[in-house]
């Protein structure tokens, strides 16, 4: 039977969406071919998929709402599926905030949804103060200089540890083919 993969994503400035594509690259050359979903533009039924992977940006501390609020609103049908989770955020580029057990906002994520997906990890985001107003530029500044990281910067910095994102998409995969 095929095994269908629903990628369901909230980003804002498209990193946690080159996140997901380069899962679906690694779960695609396994020869598991999956659907990316923008959390916004939710056009299926849950019940097609067999594993769903859900990820999201930090913005202000917090995750998009409306991923919480699918969590929180399917969680008795994702207990059914193979699931995974993922957070992207700045303060995961410093290795003691890099898991799910010690990146505060996962934590924090974890404490209010009651849900545990089967995989889950956290990634570093992107910085890049050129493409933020100025509200956000001074906040993003804020929160590198309380995480001793750089407060200016000439071209944008992925933090992104790809690797770190392949091994995840090869641990769902692998979990997979157990499956079927
Ligand atoms: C307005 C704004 C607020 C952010 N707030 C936080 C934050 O509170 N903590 C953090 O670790 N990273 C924070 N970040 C960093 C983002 O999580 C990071 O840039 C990520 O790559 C954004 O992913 P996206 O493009 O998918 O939204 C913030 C970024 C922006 C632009």
């Amino acid at each position: 039977m095929k095994h269908n993969i629903g990628i369901i994503y909230a980003s804002v400035d498209g990193h946690t969406k080159k996140i997901c594509e380069a899962l679906q690259q690694t779960l695609s050359k396994e020869n598991l071919s999956s659907e990316l979903h923008h959390i916004d533009h939710l056009d299926f039924n849950i019940s097609e998929y067999n594993t769903i992977i859900i990820g999201a940006s930090v913005r202000y501390g917090k995750h998009n709402k409306n991923i919480i609020n699918f969590i929180q609103n399917n969680a008795k049908q994702l207990n059914t599926l193979n699931t995974a989770l993922f957070s992207v955020n700045l303060v995961a580029r410093k290795e003691e905030k890099s898991s799910p057990t010690t990146n505060p906002y996962m934590i924090k994520l974890l404490e209010s949804i009651n849900w545990k997906a089967d995989f889950m990890e956290v990634f570093a985001g992107k910085l890049d103060y050129k493409s933020y107003g100025f509200f956000d530029k001074l906040m993003i500044k804020l929160i590198m200089k309380f995480t001793n990281g750089p407060t200016t910067t000439d071209e944008p910095i992925v933090y992104t540890n790809w690797e770190k994102v392949h091994t995840f998409g090869m641990k769902i995969a692998d979990h997979i083919k157990t499956l079927s």
